[in-house]
């Protein structure tokens, strides 16, 4: 799966989002969650690897995770592993700050 370019500069990007932010985007098929935490900004799948919620609806914490309102499961926003290896990692995706726009990798 190629790069797929999401915004067209870094400007547009911390526009879209407040720290602690997550935006769901449609990439052709396929529905990519992206969040900002500070300065850095991470992309992963869309649903719980729980349940199955979607995670557009998660809040973020202080320290970089994304927790599931469902069960309150939290995922590292870096990793994907979830706190208490109670399930699946959540799959995450390479977000690439380039001079041509913002690219997430779906490989
Ligand atoms: S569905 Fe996400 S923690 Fe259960």
């Amino acid at each position: 799966m190629p790069s797929i370019r999401v915004f067209e500069n870094t400007a547009q990007l911390h526009q879209a989002f407040a720290h602690k932010s997550i935006r769901l985007l449609r990439i052709g098929e396929k529905k990519v969650c992206l969040a900002r935490h500070g300065q850095a900004f991470f992309a992963f799948e869309h649903l719980c690897p729980h349940q199955m919620h979607p995670l557009s609806e998660a809040q973020i914490t202080a320290f970089g995770e994304v927790v599931c309102p469902l069960h309150a499961y939290r995922f590292h926003l870096q990793t994907g592993s979830e706190a208490n290896q109670k399930c699946r990692d959540l799959k995450t995706f390479e977000v690439e700050i380039r001079q041509e726009g913002v690219f997430i990798n779906l490989y």
